[in-house]
């Protein structure tokens, strides 16, 4: 994929910035949704190192940007650079979309997941277990305790969560051990995939309906999901959470609803092209 370091990029009209960013498959779904929907509009990748994003964001509204989305590792210097954020990104401090010319702010990780979890028929009052307390797990915990979820948690360094959950004082049952049973729903929000080792769950113990969701995405299922399935478990990845999330930023920066098949599709195929 094609991308820019800041001081260099092209004109366009929204992009998705972050450090890494050539992994990034946000132009992929939007310049997708553009396309069908006739608007003309151009999305780049941009680089955009830790401790840059305000001058990086003077100058892409100069060149005509008026939104962004933003990644690892510049969620919460987005937070602290909007003059106002909307909805749940408030009380996380974290936000992965901005208005340029409003200089308002929107966290749409938060809701997009929330969706995807309705889509797969997990209601509000079901359990859901997040494994993982590092910035992605900061997000969802909160979220899904917000939305009436029973919420439980469990992370390798168990001290890492207690600090969070006591922080923001939240009905989070911390778990000793990633335990699936009676989990309506496990999440895997931990980086064990890059390492290539695997997580401490005995999936054996799991309910027969219990969905296991990996919020990370790649062509091929990650552990966490062949080992779920080896059980006879539904499963998800994180693709739906991926264009969730971007069809929420297209919808409150355009004011048109996304075509979210459209954009699912494009990355698939952007997976097989690149296979
Ligand atoms: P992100 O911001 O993407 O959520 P992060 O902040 O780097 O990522 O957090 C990584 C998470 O993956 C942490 O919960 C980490 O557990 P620790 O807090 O114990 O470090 C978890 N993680 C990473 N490698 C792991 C492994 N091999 N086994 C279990 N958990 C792991």
């Amino acid at each position: 994929m094609t991308w820019f370091e800041w001081q260099s990029a092209p004109k366009g009209d929204f992009a998705v910035v972050g450090d890494p960013i050539s992994h990034s498959l946000s132009p992929v779904m939007h310049r997708a949704a553009y396309a069908e929907l006739r608007l003309g509009l151009e999305y780049h990748a941009i680089r955009v190192p830790a401790g840059q994003l305000g001058m990086a964001l003077e100058h892409l509204a100069e060149l005509g940007y008026r939104g962004v989305n933003v990644t690892l590792p510049l969620k919460e210097e987005a937070f602290l650079w909007a003059d106002r954020t909307e909805g749940i990104g408030q009380w996380l401090g974290v936000v992965n979309t901005l208005n340029l010319e409003s200089k308002s702010a929107l966290n749409t990780d938060a809701p997009g997941f929330l969706s995807t979890l309705s889509e797969c028929g997990v209601a509000p009052g079901s359990s859901v277990m997040v494994l993982g307390a590092g910035g992605t797990a900061r997000g969802l915990i909160p979220a899904l305790v917000e939305a009436s979820y029973k919420v439980s948690a469990w992370n390798r360094t168990r001290i890492k969560l207690d600090d969070f959950v006591w922080s923001l004082a939240i009905d989070v049952e911390v778990r000793d051990e990633a335990d699936p049973s009676g989990c309506d729903v496990v999440v895997n929000t931990t980086s064990v995939a890059q390492s290539g080792g695997s997580l401490p769950i005995d999936w054996s113990r799991a309910d027969e309906n219990c969905l296991a969701y990996d919020v990370s995405y790649s062509k091929e299922a990650t552990q966490f999901l062949k080992q779920a399935t080896e059980f006879g478990l539904r499963t998800q990845d994180g693709l739906k959470m991926l264009v969730a999330q971007g069809a929420l930023s297209f919808e409150w920066w355009l004011g048109k609803s996304a075509p979210r098949t459209v954009m699912i599709g494009a990355i698939h195929e952007y997976f097989k092209s690149n296979a």
